[in-house]
């Protein structure tokens, strides 16, 4: 697939290097050098590049959004016209301190985010995993015992493409449904950002969920 990256930093400078590593053809854009974005494709290597938002957007299978909430709208207007493609949205709707959500409960950044580009068909994922774990779980892939990710969006071909990418990165896609699910999934990244970052196993955590019954 063509996957372009809308935001190349701690999530995303990560997700772009796996997906080039794992064959599909990347577009690095949206930082605040060119040059980070031309280190983060030499070194992802494979089909890589570096562009600007609207060239990553452009023929893209999928797109992957991951900017501070504050920064959405501004890497949108430089992507254009988004009608028909497929958002894949890391980002949390996080305060300037990023110590709360600014959209909860009745909504969610997803749901916001769907109705920003109304034309878009937009998936939530990979933004209830710490950054930290993405290239241990990519070098695990081939391994039993997969950690799962929990994934929801409305449209069914941008789910199969964003389960895809999940399987990629060498997660177990769990779907959880609709869009509006994503008001319970981002508040649930708090808590498994809390668990990384406060309890005791130190940085890095990835979660599997187990059926009973
Ligand atoms: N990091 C995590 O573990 C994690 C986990 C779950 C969800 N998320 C969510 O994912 C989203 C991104 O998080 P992140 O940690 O990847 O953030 P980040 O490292 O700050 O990345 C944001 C990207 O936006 C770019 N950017 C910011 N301001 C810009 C500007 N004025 N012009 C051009 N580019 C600009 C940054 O450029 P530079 O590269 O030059 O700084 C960076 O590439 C957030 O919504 C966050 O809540 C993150």
């Amino acid at each position: 697939m063509r996957v372009g990256i809308l935001g190349s930093g701690l999530m995303e400078g990560k997700l772009g290097t796996i997906f080039a590593r794992a064959g599909h053809e990347v577009v690095f854009s949206y930082a605040r050098s060119v040059a980070k974005l031309e280190k983060l494709a030499r070194d992802a290597g494979g089909k890589a590049s570096a562009g600007t938002p609207a060239e990553a957007a452009r023929n893209a299978d999928a797109l992957l959004l991951a900017v501070h909430w504050s920064r959405v709208e501004d890497v949108l207007d430089q992507a254009g016209d988004l009608s028909g493609k497929v958002i894949v949205s890391c980002s949390l709707p996080m305060n300037a301190g990023n110590t709360a959500l600014v959209v909860a409960h009745n909504s969610s950044g997803a749901e916001d985010l769907a109705k920003m580009v109304r034309k878009a068909r937009v998936v939530s994922a990979f933004n209830t995993v710490p950054s930290e774990v993405l290239y241990g779980v990519f070098a695990a892939r081939r391994k039993a015992g997969r950690p799962s990710l929990v994934y929801c969006g409305d449209d069914r071909h941008s789910k199969e493409i964003a389960a895809m990418l999940i399987r990629d990165a060498g997660f177990d896609p769990v779907d959880a449904g609709p869009l509006r699910i994503a008001r319970y999934t981002e508040p649930f990244a708090l808590l498994i950002a809390q668990l990384a970052y406060e309890g005791k196993g130190g940085p890095e955590l990835a979660y599997r969920f187990e059926r009973f019954g």
